[in-house]
């Protein structure tokens, strides 16, 4: 271990505008952006005066693997050092999905984690980067906190930070930063314990053996590492079950987001080819998950009910659930099986966060969004692969294919029909333009006729919190149709060029009816209706949406 212990240095330099959207729990902008002097230094200095519990607290630290991140665990470390941080716990290579940094956070009883990432956004020079700032609960720093951090950045004129000589991350040990600790683990091993306590794995190794071959894609990003533990060496899938396995600074140029879009060469071998009966892929920094089936893609809305519905195949959840919650743009599909259950169903606004008060106080055990978020109370983040060992699970137990397990789910709940458009860097203005003029005339719209049927409600959905009372306001426009049908529009708070408009259209089908149209077909006299409401191909100059999901 090369660093000698160095005075802490506060440096009064000009500090670089960080433009952090208050109530987002990190700050992510262009590798560009991060790379001006200052910029990081400035956001972790923020953070560092304002956490609680700093001064001889554990920290969790760690990423990735996109380019930029052992950078910026190096200015981290010497950074908490300088803040009187007793412990940081970060990995071998500084790899960690974010929810492996969420169980480690409550395994530590760490004050909180830093997670390098941008999530499913592109890495690399002119890729994204980011800091995501997770709290003691191991979830999302909330809406209080990060307003707190946001407010701290305005006035900062200087941060502190020791000198000292890279650590080698290489190699699991205990090192010395002036006079904090550092731990560097393996960030594998304690993310394998805990799947192993979920799920019954011989029953799922036996179910893949008898012919179910399987293949999942990291689209070389953060899960490579745990895939290979967990489905090649754990279940004794075949080598290879694993594709883009290792993590690449740039994730091999792909764009790490598991979808139909980002995902096509894994989604054309299961929609196109019969060589596997599943296949799923996970985002950069290993939350999201999709799940496919051989010639079938599972929405992830209907994946949320799916488990939910299923729960009791899986060992770690077979004793019940308290609740189920779902973010409001994410279909009814769990609300249905939620209220055949009897338990409560959550509706709660877009992002993972708003979840962490209700995981907490026990009022929910399964959450999911509809971008390829499903979760539970194991951690307080979203989880691929825990998703993907869910479905493997409820497949091994109910001996299914993925499509006879999601055509009995219909059969017996019906079928929400679900899509999203997404149109992609939008100016701003002219994004804002367009939602401000709907939203002008959300209220004259109750009533009114839409796709043939009338308009019940009109808002933009609002958010009390039942366990905390904080209100979040101005959530997503919902226009709601008196068939129940739905459509929403919101402006992604992800994005990092221009603005990212997102539509959701949803429409329920009951088991009696055509259970099996094609989503963009059935519901495309909503899709017509909101183009000529909002005027997007107008207002936009798209002529169709940037990715459909
Ligand atoms: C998107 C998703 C949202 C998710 C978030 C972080 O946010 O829509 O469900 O929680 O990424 O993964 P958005 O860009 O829509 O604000
Ligand atoms: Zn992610």
């Amino acid at each position: 271990m090369s660093s000698t212990e160095f005075p802490q240095i506060k440096i009064p330099l000009e500090i670089p505008f960080l433009d952090q959207k208050p109530g987002t729990s990190g700050l992510r902008k262009s590798t560009k952006q991060f790379q001006q002097r200052n910029y990081l230094e400035s956001f972790i200095e923020a953070i560092f005066r304002t956490l609680p519990g700093v001064k001889n607290g554990i920290l969790v630290l760690g990423g990735d693997g996109r380019y930029g991140n052992l950078p910026a665990i190096d200015v981290i470390l010497r950074m908490a050092s300088a803040h009187g941080i007793s412990k940081i716990i970060t990995t071998k290579g500084g790899i960690l999905s974010t929810p492996a940094a969420s169980n480690l956070i409550r395994k530590t009883g760490a004050i909180g984690g830093i997670i390098l990432s941008a999530s499913h956004n592109l890495g690399g020079e002119n890729g994204d980067f980011g800091v995501k700032l997770n709290a003691s609960n191991g979830g999302p720093a909330g809406e209080i906190l990060t307003n707190q951090i946001f407010e701290c950045t305005k006035t900062l004129d200087s941060y502190k930070i020791i000198k000292a000589g890279r650590i080698n991350l290489d190699k699991i040990g205990v090192y010395q930063l002036g006079s904090m600790t550092v731990q560097v683990i393996d960030g594998i091993d304690d993310y394998i314990s805990l799947m192993q306590k979920i799920f019954d794995f011989d029953e799922i190794s036996a179910f893949l053996k008898n012919d179910f071959p399987i293949v999942f894609d990291a689209l070389n990003a953060v899960t490579g590492p745990y895939a290979i533990r967990l489905l090649e060496e754990l279940l004794g899938s075949p080598q290879g079950t694993v594709r883009n396995s290792i993590p690449l600074e740039d994730f091999g140029g792909c764009h790490p987001d598991p979808n139909l879009t980002y995902a096509k060469d894994l989604a054309d071998l299961l929609l196109k080819g019969d060589k596997y009966s599943f296949g799923a892929a996970c985002d950069g920094d290993g939350d999201r998950n999709m799940i496919l089936g051989r010639h079938c893609f599972v929405n992830p809305s209907d994946s949320l009910a799916v488990l939910t519905a299923n729960y009791n195949s899986i060992p770690g959840y077979a004793n019940g659930l308290y609740g189920v919650a779902r973010s409001m743009p994410t279909s009814s599909a769990v609300d249905v099986v939620a209220k055949d259950l009897g338990i409560n169903c959550f509706e709660t606004p877009t992002g993972w966060k708003f979840f962490g008060n209700l995981l907490d106080a026990e009022k929910i055990t399964f959450c999911g969004e509809e971008s390829f978020g499903t979760g539970s109370n194991h951690v307080r983040e979203k989880d691929g692969l825990w998703a993907v060992l869910c479905w493997l699970q409820v497949l091994a137990h109910t001996k299914c294919s993925v499509s006879e397990l999601i055509q009995k789910h219909w059969q017996r709940y019906g079928r929400h029909y679900y899509t999203r458009h997404d149109y992609e860097s939008i100016p701003l203005d002219i994004a804002t333009n367009l939602y401000r003029t709907l939203e002008d005339r959300m209220d004259k719209l109750i009533r009114t006729d839409f796709a043939g049927r009338k308009i019940t409600m009109a808002d933009n959905f609002s958010y009390l919190d039942p366990i905390d009372a904080s209100v979040t306001k101005g959530q997503g426009l919902r226009i709601i149709l008196e068939d129940a049908s739905r459509v929403v529009i919101r402006l992604s708070g992800t994005g990092t060029q221009g603005a990212t408009l997102r539509v959701y259209l949803e429409s329920y089908v009951p088991s009696s009816g055509n259970l099996n149209a094609n989503p963009q077909t059935l519901l495309s006299d909503l899709i017509k209706s909101i183009n000529d409401l909002a005027q997007i191909k107008k207002m936009t100059g798209m002529n169709a949406p940037t990715v459909i999901t």
